[in-house]
């Protein structure tokens, strides 16, 4: 299995296909799925994928072939995995400040459903009664994660009911007869520390007898992937041992078997993707020397949204004199993907490849300054496959009304 692709494998693709190129390699997805469900050996847990990080249906398609279910965080995402031909019973779908009639929708397609608010907790109780088992969304007030930005679990978080305020969902309980079948928390992305996950489901261990219906703990995604040479990510068996270790210790205190979910995005995905870019011009100033490729943040928004860091390569001149660069995009706005970054020497035409591109990249892309979203390939047992092709001038217009009505 090849857990990563080469430059020239890349380099082929981006005269196949041009550039800018999103590429994605399904048998790194593979490995990161078998080292996380292979660290559990006592109890096996369910991994729901959260589509959110990449939701092209062939990689929806890839990770149910693996054994995952598939997590949405919108009805749109519940039907792209539907049209994918993924069951009802392996979606999951946790809702986050929304109508209730989109809940409704999730209920109507029969999938699990997560809900994050008292106030669509109580009119789902009131609509369906115990005829409808959910999950409830909870914050834990602990904060964790790679940065505010993305940090979901703390005390000023928008996500999830409060735990101070569990006696408000046992109250929607007893008046609607609902049914909890889940406890979920999400405390963040990227996070590392092993404990944060075991702190997070002592807490809801502490819930559950006042849940007589309780049949998992989904403990949300987040783990950690290293995006810089010396990072570490989260230490998966490590993880999995101490989560084994406290279930074990659960279930010989209570005797209740309550199964373990998870939603991982990133760690499935990131380190499969690679965006391949072309330079365009290098402009020289007295102070700077910028490289501007053909893409820009409507593309990829992480470096200018989270300060992410992200690997770049010159492909084209792996030999070349390291140099410092500010590596930077072609729209009009301030998109500087890396500053004074050191790279073999750019020349103009140059194919610069952002590594750990697989999660949020294609997926938080934009048609900004009208511009096409790249195409994506998926190469599988070294063969390529494009998933979606470049963007043309009918899909910018595909819903503008005829212009002749104005
Ligand atoms: N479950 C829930 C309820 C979530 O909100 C998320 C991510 C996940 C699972 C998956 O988390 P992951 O395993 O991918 O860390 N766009 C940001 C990350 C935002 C994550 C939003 N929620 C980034 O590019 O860093």
């Amino acid at each position: 299995m090849q857990q990563h692709i080469d430059s020239a494998l890349l380099q082929r693709l981006a005269s196949t296909y041009g550039t800018p190129l999103y590429v994605y390699n399904a048998d790194h997805m593979t490995a990161q799925y078998e080292r996380l469900s292979q660290a559990f050996t006592q109890k096996k847990p369910r991994f729901f994928y959260a589509s959110k990080a990449l939701t092209n249906p062939h990689v929806l398609r890839h990770m149910h072939s693996l054994g995952a279910g598939i997590d949405c965080s919108s009805i749109n995402e519940v039907l792209m995995a539907l049209y994918a031909g993924i069951p009802a019973q392996d979606i999951l779908y946790t809702s986050n400040g929304i109508h209730i009639e989109e809940i409704v929708s999730a209920a109507n397609a029969g999938v699990h459903i997560n809900i994050d608010s008292i106030s669509n907790l109580r009119k789902f109780g009131e609509l369906y009664g115990d005829s409808y088992p959910v999950g409830v969304r909870l914050r834990p007030n602990i904060m964790a994660g790679g940065n505010l930005k993305i940090s979901t679990g703390h005390d000023k978080s928008k996500f999830g009911i409060p735990i101070d305020q569990i006696d408000q969902v046992l109250a929607v309980m007893a008046h609607t007869g609902l049914r909890i079948k889940g406890l979920h928390i999400h405390t963040g992305s990227e996070i590392k520390d092993v404990s944060v996950f075991i702190q997070g489901v002592q807490l809801l261990f502490t819930l559950s007898e006042k849940f007589p219906h309780l049949e998992f703990v989904d403990l949300g995604g987040g783990f950690k992937v290293p995006y810089m040479a010396d990072e570490q990510g989260t230490d998966i068996e490590n993880l999995a041992k101490s989560l084994e270790d406290a279930f074990a210790l659960f279930e010989k205190n209570t005797g209740r078997d309550v199964a373990i979910w998870f939603e991982p995005g990133k760690y499935l995905v990131s380190g499969a993707g690679y965006f391949v870019t072309q330079v365009n011009l290098i402009k020289q100033t007295p102070t700077v020397a910028f490289v501007s490729v053909n893409s820009g943040f409507n593309h990829l928004i992480r470096p200018m949204f989270y300060d992410s860091y992200h690997y770049i390569k010159n492909i084209s001149n792996p030999q070349g004199e390291l140099k410092p660069y500010a590596v930077v995009g072609n729209i009009c706005e301030t998109d500087t993907f890396a500053w004074d970054r050191e790279l073999n020497e750019v020349r103009e035409g140059d194919l610069l490849v952002f590594y750990n591109a697989g999660a949020y990249g294609f997926e938080m892309s934009s048609n900004f300054n009208s511009r096409y979203r790249p195409p994506e390939i998926m190469v599988r047992n070294g063969e390529p496959l494009m998933i979606r092709r470049r963007e043309d001038f009918t899909d910018l217009t595909r819903a503008i009304m005829p212009i002749d009505n104005t």
